[in-house]
């Protein structure tokens, strides 16, 4: 979100009480469509057609997913888009979205979710005391509460954490987090999950990010990359937005990447950049988007305008509307790199103050719920917030300690993958009758 990212210093003054468990007990999980892995084997690709989903914005923050009413009313919008994926920036991980997921899926739809609240964040200026156990422990729970639905499409660690140079010394922690997802949702035994980062649009460090994502041991590189992109303002093109060069720099890069906020809105809003973004010019590395955003939250970036339960759409909608109409998708595999390489970790600069490879060790009570799980111990949007809990990071990490050593059993609460019978390997995989065999662009991470 342009304006949300992650909240430095928020009020630890908000009181509440950690939520009763009981809300986080079996939810049925969604069957109805393919789980989406990180690497199909190149018959099919998943191009994200999205939207970014938050209505009231980081200044009223609501969970739309809590609210069937809500997920109702929008959804008919998503579908009269044509969207098969959404996203969502700050969930309630106490309540229950068995409804709303069941509702998206039944249209088709993936849901990219952001594990990240306010309250419950790094902290971007003082990135270590932030990276603690309470903070691991809400995040985790998100994923519990996720990690059950079929169209769950991807988790993001972290939106625009780093922004500017100065902030790059966030990024351990930020990798640090990521590895620590993608440990804990191999450890609980769930389907392989994509976890990434979606970065802003810093032009500065942008590669820096992205390599620094997908360097080191497997168990520190993320499943994809994305960042957000307001680089295309109509009437513009490929080589004037300067997207070519996003392609060229991106090239052979060996994960996905997408765009996970797109849409400048400096002049009328044609949306030129989808027939670009899904033509063969740019699918070799790009594997879709997101635009920013689904409702008007007074930055002029919304589709619709939202009113009580009144939802009007606006000339940007019908524009969207049009050309994402107008613009299939690639035939084949679109030109997908096969490639799946690790990036070599960028050197220290100006502009990337990172010393060197080293991330810091995972906590050592966050570490211990890869065997116990988090489930119920989630804060939702009104606990008292992480950034200043104690539970810190005590050392560097050793090459490979992010890597799953032990699979929880099944449990009545284990949420095992198979939620709907099917292959949930993150390999190759055919569903009969269904089309979404998921590649995003290339990149074979095992
Ligand atoms: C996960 O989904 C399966 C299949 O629908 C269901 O049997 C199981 O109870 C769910 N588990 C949880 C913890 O929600
Ligand atoms: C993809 O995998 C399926 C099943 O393993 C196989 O039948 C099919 O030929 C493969 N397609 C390509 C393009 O490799
Ligand atoms: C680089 O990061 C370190 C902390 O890791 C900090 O002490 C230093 O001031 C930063 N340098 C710049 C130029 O921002
Ligand atoms: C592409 O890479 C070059 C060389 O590293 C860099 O100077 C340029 O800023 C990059 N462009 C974009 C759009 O990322």
């Amino acid at each position: 979100m342009k304006t949300f990212s992650v909240l430095a210093a928020l009020a630890a003054t908000v009181l509440a009480s950690p939520t009763p468990t009981e809300e986080l007990v079996a939810r049925a999980s969604s069957t109805s469509l393919t789980p989406i892995t990180v690497k199909g084997n190149g018959s099919s690709r998943f191009y994200i057609r999205g939207v970014d989903w938050q209505p009231g914005g980081s200044s009223q923050l609501v969970d739309p997913m809590a609210d069937t009413t809500t997920c109702t009313r929008d959804i008919a919008e998503f579908v009269k888009l044509g969207l098969n994926t959404v996203r969502v920036y700050t969930v309630d991980n106490t309540a229950n979205h068995d409804a709303c997921m069941q509702l998206l899926a039944n249209a088709g739809i993936y849901l990219v979710l952001d594990v990240n609240t306010p309250l419950y964040s790094l902290n971007r200026a003082t990135p270590a005391p932030s990276y603690n156990t309470v903070y691991l422990t809400n995040i985790f729970a998100t994923i519990d509460a996720f990690a059950n639905y079929t169209n769950t499409l991807a988790f993001f660690s972290g939106n625009e954490v780093i922004n500017d140079d100065t902030t790059t010394s966030a990024a351990p922690y930020v990798k640090a987090v990521t590895r620590d997802m993608r440990q804990y949702i191999g450890s609980r035994g769930y389907r392989s999950i994509p976890v990434g980062y979606s970065a802003a649009d810093v032009d500065s460090n942008r590669v820096e990010m992205a390599e620094y994502m997908n360097c080191g041991t497997d168990d520190q590189r993320s499943d994809f990359f994305a960042f957000n992109d307001y680089s295309w303002c109509d009437p513009s093109s490929f080589t004037t937005s300067g997207w070519d060069q996003k392609v060229k720099n991106f090239t052979g890069y060996g994960i996905p990447i997408f765009l996970s906020e797109y849409g400048c809105n400096t002049n009328v809003r044609k949306f030129e950049e989808v027939a670009s973004l899904y033509s063969t010019t740019m699918t070799g590395v790009y594997s879709g988007g997101l635009v920013y955003e689904y409702s008007e939250e007074g930055s002029h970036y919304g589709l619709v305008t939202i009113t009580g339960n009144t939802v009007t759409e606006g000339p940007d909608f019908t524009s969207l509307q049009t050309a994402l109409a107008g613009t299939p998708n690639p035939t084949g595999d679109g030109g997908y790199s096969s490639t799946g390489s690790a990036s070599t970790c960028p050197p220290q600069s100006s502009t990337w103050n990172v010393t060197n490879d080293a991330l810091p060790a995972i906590p050592s009570g966050a570490a211990a719920l890869m065997s116990t799980g988090a489930a119920g111990k989630g804060f939702g949007l009104t606990g008292a917030g992480s950034q200043n809990a104690g539970g810190t990071s005590t050392g560097t990490a050793s090459a490979g300690s992010g890597s799953v050593t032990a699979v929880a059993t099944s449990t009545s609460t284990a949420k095992k993958s198979g939620a709907s019978g099917q292959s949930l390997d993150v390999r190759p995989m055919i569903v009969s009758g269904v089309v979404l065999i998921f590649s995003f662009v290339g990149a074979a991470l095992l």
